[in-house]
């Protein structure tokens, strides 16, 4: 596994890469909300972002996986573009990277037809997204196919592209081993054909905790903060905050560590000399919540302040945002294209009769 620290964006893939070459990378994101939150942007998009520049990477967006969840014409529609914009604005460089949407590039529902071949049904059925779903009570008619074969598709998306390295939040990693689990056994069958990748995940911000002080924040828990949302929505998922529970009193001294407030004001806050003076105030029991969460908050808006403006101007340009994925899918397909090429001749669906 890479391990990544935020600013180390180095890739240490297990496949031999010559020095001098770019390490070609590549990852995802659902658009199953309609907005990107800061578990989002530190566990994988800002880690995604600072790995563009020098490694050759394939960022997408991945509308079809969106259909396990999202089945109303119109939701699809907004969160794709949203999910978008968010990515291009916090600082996804189309010049440095490949960045195009998944169901542009045909190949990767071609090849997902071709790797549930290379998987059992019992792995399938052991894959967290599924059990999970069994265990909150779901009953197996409830559950679509769409998200039995989600593992499938990743493959798929990871595959195509040959990647050493998938940067992402520690919720995909088992993702990422099933990916590995299907190329090994495809090529045990066939040679060394596919490239194993390895997750990167950052130990400081892959699992990003939510405003719960709990779970891993995720939109579906309601624990999120946003980034792009008006800031009455930000302020108001800031406030609600959990923070030290045994401090009643804003002069009860509290605890810093562990506490989502302050992990938070790590992330997010620029201003460390606030963040340290914040702390020793908040354990003598010298400053109260609210003021720890206005600080927060005020942080926040330094933070994404030019992604936001990023936005606006994106959205306000649909045109650019359609010449940046038709350029993005055309280059994400010739490599894609070769692969699927070279997969269907290797198991002999190109053969002599159709063979060019
Ligand atoms: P998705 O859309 O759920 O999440 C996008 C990325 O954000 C990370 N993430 C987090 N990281 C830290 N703390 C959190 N609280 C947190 N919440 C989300 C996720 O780990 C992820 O990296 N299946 C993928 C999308 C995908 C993909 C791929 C990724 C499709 N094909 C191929 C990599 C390679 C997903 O739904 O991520």
């Amino acid at each position: 596994m890479v391990e990544q620290g935020l600013h180390k964006a180095e890739v240490t893939g297990s496949t031999p890469v010559p020095a001098t070459m770019k390490k070609r990378i590549l990852s995802g994101i659902t658009p199953s909300g309609s907005a990107l939150h800061i578990g989002n942007y530190f566990g994988a998009v800002k880690p995604q972002i600072d790995l563009q520049y020098d490694n050759e990477a394939f960022y997408f967006v991945a509308d079809l996986h969106a259909l396990t969840t999202v089945q109303e014409r119109g939701v699809l529609e907004n969160n794709i573009k949203n999910v978008i914009l968010d990515y291009l604005a916090l600082g996804l460089d189309p010049e440095k990277c490949v960045f195009f949407r998944q169901s542009d590039v045909p190949a990767h529902s071609q090849m997902m037809v071709v790797l549930g071949n290379y998987v059992t049904f019992a792995h399938m059925q052991r894959m967290h997204a599924f059990k999970d779903k069994l265990q909150k009570g779901a009953v197996t008619d409830t559950i679509n196919m769409g998200l039995f074969n989600y593992p499938i598709l990743m493959a798929a998306d990871i595959l195509l592209y040959k990647p050493v390295a998938i940067p992402v939040g520690e919720d995909q990693r088992q993702h990422v081993e099933i990916t590995r689990d299907m190329a090994e056994s495809f090529n045990k069958k066939y040679g060394d054909i596919l490239v194993l990748p390895e997750p990167m995940i950052s130990k400081e911000t892959g699992r990003v905790v939510g405003t719960d002080g709990e779970r891993k924040m995720s939109k579906s828990l309601g624990n999120v903060i946003g980034i792009f949302e008006d800031e009455e929505v930000i302020h108001k998922q800031i406030m609600s905050c959990f923070t030290d529970p045994n401090r009643i009193k804003a002069t009860d001294p509290g605890r810093v560590d562990g506490n989502p407030i302050f992990i938070f004001h790590d992330l997010l806050n620029d201003d460390k000399a606030e963040v340290s003076e914040l702390k020793e105030r908040y354990v003598k029991g010298t400053v109260g919540d609210v003021e720890v969460k206005e600080r927060l908050f005020a942080a926040h808006k330094r933070t994404f302040k030019d992604a936001r403006e990023r936005r606006n101007t994106l959205k306000a340009d649909e045109e650019m945002t359609r010449r940046i994925l038709r350029k993005g899918a055309e280059e994400a397909a010739t490599v894609a294209n070769q692969t699927l090429r070279e997969v269907y001749e290797t198991i002999g669906i190109i053969n002599s009769l159709n063979k060019k």
